[in-house]
């Protein structure tokens, strides 16, 4: 969602830094952009359009922004107000002097309209946005300096914001504050930056600062002060980005969500390097809980959204069969608002990718509001939900920039699995052979999913007959049941087909009625050998849909000669255990969604209607 850029320098590359930003940005979903820049003259000049950064910058053509060395910009997903150039930010105010940036939603934005109504004041968008930044600008009036402003008006805004703006008064000077919506600093020598997440600023620094909850930051070219929304200074710590700008590039591929599928075999075994030693697994991370901690645990509640909660529901699995623990996953908006019972001894573990999802932000904090130490499994350094949580397991997926999560959902499942194999060895449930023999998979998984991408060709044939499907069903048993609902979310958002994902023995309890003839229907097939009791009820679920005339595409273990009188369709992939078979499945089902898009002309790293970054409820 909204994505923020804020710039002070030496040199006049403001328009540069900020377009440069925004670019970097556009992965979380956009429907219009635009910049404030304070020229060289010290006046502040605005452009802002509807629609792709293409836009901004041909308008950026048509009526230039004198080089500036002070800037803010801004990519915006409507929430209040359709996606018009008025509703675009930069909003202005204090007679076009002020210009200001928001990401959020600010709850509050009625009654604060008319509080300024009727105070005279007059309004261009239909934004809650434009309510702040006239807000703002009746405050600086009153104490002429920004930062001051920032403080009164941030004690009047409910909801989640981030707050970027400058005044031409105060040139050289942006100033951000933030609640519940992500803002990150950018340290360079003589210029500083401010971005949603470091991408906005990786080309030209790889220092930054996480900012907390409620604080106030200002940015010079010389200097960063951070205080809370009361003025009180506040001490921060510097990070290294461990991605490098490269990895937020294309590379030479035709998308990012092609190069990201390709880069699985990276993202798990990055994700796993440094953390089995000698058949052990180490997560220094946990270390302050104490083994002891860890083995009272009585329950544990996974909370996460979308691609990532099929993640938690694929551990479930794991964790129950070697941990020994109760395991719920729960779709993190349902789980904060519906009074869940959280005692002492319950362990809340969330998954993200971007680390900034609102709805799984709030289920965090409300989960340690009730007393739950809580866990999160992230792939973005710096972001809010890590910084909410008790501990955090990275997973090192690099920068995933497609809107579709692919890569961060291998991750996320090769550190879930170190997880659940490290609370099995200090809960005593697995012995060391057991361990061993779980950690050499999990350490074989990245061989296995390049050799998975070999299918690549043959599924992108299967995606080219199939354009014209109007829908697709998906099923699956055991560990093969998220998969099938993942591969029917990558359908769905992909490819703009619906597309459902079954536990195959559900099907004769109701969806079984949708099969007519020629209706496709994936099936995530357990191995013969290690799932013996499972495969031949798979086997009997594929009879009783092709009776009914469907049009069968299996994902079956290599050497699965029994499924194959019964499939029109076989994507072969890696011999492994059953627990492990879902980090291979997966791909030929993302590589499906992915090339039947691309046949159909669409957008797979920008699909309709879809953020990257969900920072709203
Ligand atoms: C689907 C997808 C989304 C995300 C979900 C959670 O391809 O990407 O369903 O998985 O919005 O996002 P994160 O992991 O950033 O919390």
């Amino acid at each position: 969602m909204c994505g923020i850029v804020g710039y002070v320098g030496g040199t006049n590359k403001a328009v540069e830094v900020l377009m440069g930003g925004l670019r970097r940005l556009e992965y979380r979903g956009y429907d219009s952009a635009g910049i404030a820049v304070i020229d060289e003259e010290g006046v502040l000049n605005s452009v802002k359009r509807a629609g792709k950064l293409a836009m901004l910058s041909d308008e950026l053509k048509r009526h230039p922004v004198n080089a500036g060395r002070t800037g803010i910009g801004h990519t915006r997903w409507a929430t209040h107000g359709g996606p018009t150039d008025e509703n675009a930010h930069p909003h202005l105010a204090d007679n076009g002097k002020l210009a200001l940036i928001h990401n959020g939603i600010i709850e509050n934005f009625g009654p604060l309209k008319a509080e300024l109504l009727a105070e005279g004041y007059t309004f261009e968008s239909e934004t809650d946005t434009e309510v702040a930044a006239v807000l703002l600008g009746r405050e600086y009036q009153r104490v002429g300096d920004l930062g001051e402003a920032f403080r009164s008006v941030v004690a009047r805004l409910d909801g989640a914001f981030t707050l970027l703006a400058l005044h031409q008064d105060q040139p050289g000077v942006v100033v951000g504050a933030r609640r519940n919506s992500p803002l990150v600093i950018g340290l360079g020598d003589g210029e500083n930056f401010l971005g949603s997440d470091v991408a906005a600023f990786i080309e030209y620094t790889r220092r930054a600062v996480a900012i907390g909850q409620d604080q106030i930051v200002t940015i010079t070219p010389d200097s960063v002060t951070v205080t809370d929304f009361f003025g009180a200074p506040v001490e921060v710590e510097e990070f290294d980005v461990a991605w490098d700008a490269s990895a937020s590039d294309k590379g030479g591929w035709s998308s990012f969500m092609a190069k990201e599928v390709s880069e699985q075999p990276d993202a798990v075994a990055n994700t796993l390097r440094g953390r089995i030693v000698d058949g052990v697994v180490v997560i220094p991370e946990l270390a302050e809980f104490g083994d002891e901690a860890l083995a009272r645990i009585r329950r544990i509640v996974i909370i996460a959204c979308g691609t990532a909660a099929y993640a938690g529901q694929v551990a479930k699995y794991a964790i129950e069969k070697w941990a020994k623990v109760p395991v719920d996953v729960e779709l993190s908006h349902e789980f904060r608002y519906r009074d869940p019972v959280i005692e002492n001894d319950t362990l809340v573990v969330s998954i993200s990718q971007s680390g900034e999802t609102m709805d799984t932000l709030m289920a965090v904090k409300y989960a340690r509001e009730a007393g739950a130490v809580a866990i999160s499994i992230c792939n973005t350094q710096g972001a809010t939900i890590p910084r909410e949580s008790n501990a955090v397991i990275y997973t090192h997926a690099g920068p995933e920039v497609a809107v579709a999560s692919t890569k961060a959902f291998v991750a996320q499942i090769a550190a879930l699995y170190l997880f659940a194999l490290h609370l099995a060895r200090v809960r005593g449930t697995l012995g060391s052979a057991e361990l061993l023999e779980h950690t050499a998979e999990l350490q074989a998984i990245p061989e296995k999913i390049a050799t998975t991408l070999l299918q690549g060709d043959a599924v992108r044939q299967l995606a080219t007959w199939m354009t014209d499907s109007r829908a697709v069903l998906f099923l699956g048993r055991h560990v093969g049941f998220p998969i099938a609902l993942e591969g029917a979310l990558k359908l769905k958002e992909l490819a703009y087909i619906h597309a459902e994902g079954f536990a195959a023995g559900e099907l004769k309890h109701g969806p079984i009625a949708l099969i007519e003839p020629g209706q496709p229907v994936f099936v995530v097939v357990p191995s013969p050998r290690g799932s013996a009791h499972l495969h031949p009820k798979v086997v009997s679920n594929i009879q009783e849909i092709r009776a009914r005339g469907a049009r069968v595409i299996v994902i079956a273990e290599q050497g699965d000669a029994a499924v194959l009188p019964f499939a029109d369709t076989v994507i072969h992939i890696p011999l492994a255990a059953p627990l492990f078979e879902p980090l291979l499945a997966v791909v030929p089902l993302q590589l499906f969604a992915m090339e039947l898009a691309t046949a159909k002309g669409l957008d797979v790293d920008q699909p309709r209607n879809l953020a990257k970054s969900v920072t709203v409820e």
